[in-house]
């Protein structure tokens, strides 16, 4: 039973036995994301000293190389997966294959692979803005004691054992969910541990506030324009209100506590939306379910569609059931 202000380390001991495959593997993989969580949040904070201790591209005082967050991000969670021989593959959105991950005795011994994007919303660095790492795990379906295959990687979402998010806000949250409900632990920084602060998340099954970059509103399809103008008139409790980070991480937990819907719909620019299937919105749709939202390509739910490459884009709608529900009407009424 979670209980608040437990930290994350007793949380996962605690909650390790009620998971079905306990072979305590999945705790070791929550355990070095949580420490990966914390090195690229102490390198995060320290994102605005940039005009003091060099910006990306440029040697450090010691005579490093300053690294890109997103590099450094991707580096620090990779590192900290291989090095400490926990899964048997990676997927990144800053590589453009997957990585098999030998283990010590070279024998594909372990059972998960990861799949992250090491920064989300990178974008929104070098101005004080929240920004996030994603992660989705799953069990391989390729022989233990093999290198992973490609296979490995594109299972459908519903096939997800883990996911989550770190959100570097105004605090540093981990926000995670093995399929038994979502869990929020946030970070004190004077002593970097994570504690249980908001246990048991759940989208309202309703909500006000809708997030959608409506720079693209002439290229969006008929579908999310009229979905976007019942939002906007004035009728019943609506009109609903915009909020829109550019962070997906920012935005779906702002809408995941206050209840809310995020789009990122396709356009005549964009035929699949932006966003990734693999490491974006399929992390994201397993925690809405799991808190009970949902999470949609407008049409279909997300973790039921068939992945076909590792870095597939699809149209993503996802937040509060009855927005999604929605949202899809719409596109269902008015699809071209
Ligand atoms: P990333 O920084 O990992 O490339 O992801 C950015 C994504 C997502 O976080 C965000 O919601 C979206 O891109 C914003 O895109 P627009 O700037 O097109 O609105
Ligand atoms: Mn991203
Ligand atoms: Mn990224």
């Amino acid at each position: 039973m979670a209980k608040k202000n437990q930290t994350l380390g007793e949380f996962i001991i605690e909650n390790q036995a009620s998971f079905k495959y306990t072979s305590g593997e999945l705790s070791r993989l929550i355990n070095s994301i949580r420490l990966a969580a914390k090195v690229v949040n102490h390198e995060v904070n320290k994102a605005g000293l940039v005009d003091i201790i060099g910006a990306a591209g440029e040697t450090n005082i010691q005579g490093e190389d300053q690294q890109k967050l997103d590099v450094y991000a991707n580096d620090k969670f990779i590192q900290t997966l291989t090095n400490r021989n926990i899964v048997c593959g990676i997927a990144s959105e800053e590589e453009d294959d997957f990585i098999i991950v030998n283990s010590q005795d070279e024998n594909h011994q372990n059972k998960y692979v990861v799949l992250i994007d090491p920064l989300d919303g990178s974008s929104n660095i070098d101005v004080n803005v929240s920004v996030g790492t994603i992660f989705s795990v799953y069990r391989r379906v390729t022989p233990v004691g093999t290198p992973v295959k490609l296979e490995d990687f594109l299972q459908k979402g519903s096939e997800q054992v883990a996911a989550g998010y770190v959100v570097y806000g105004t605090s540093t949250m981990l926000v995670y969910t093995t399929g038994d409900g979502v869990n929020g632990f946030t970070l004190n920084p004077a002593i970097g541990t994570f504690y249980l602060s908001h246990p048991n998340i759940q989208f309202p099954e309703d909500g006000k506030i809708y997030s959608v970059n409506e720079g693209n509103y002439i290229h969006f399809p008929i579908g999310v324009k009229k979905y976007i103008k019942y939002c906007q008139e004035e009728e019943g409790d609506r009109p609903y209100t915009s909020r829109y980070i550019g962070s997906l991480v920012s935005d779906f937990h702002r809408n995941m506590i206050k209840g809310g819907i995020y789009m990122y719909p396709k356009s005549s620019k964009n035929s699949n939306g932006k966003l990734r299937l693999l490491y974006e919105c399929n992390p994201m749709a397993f925690l809405a379910e799991q808190a009970k939202g949902k999470a949609s390509d407008g049409f279909n739910r997300i973790m039921e569609v068939q992945p076909t490459e590792l870095h597939q884009r699809i149209p993503f709608f996802c937040g509060s059931k009855n927005m999604v529900e929605k949202a899809e009407e719409f596109m269902r009424e008015y699809s071209e």
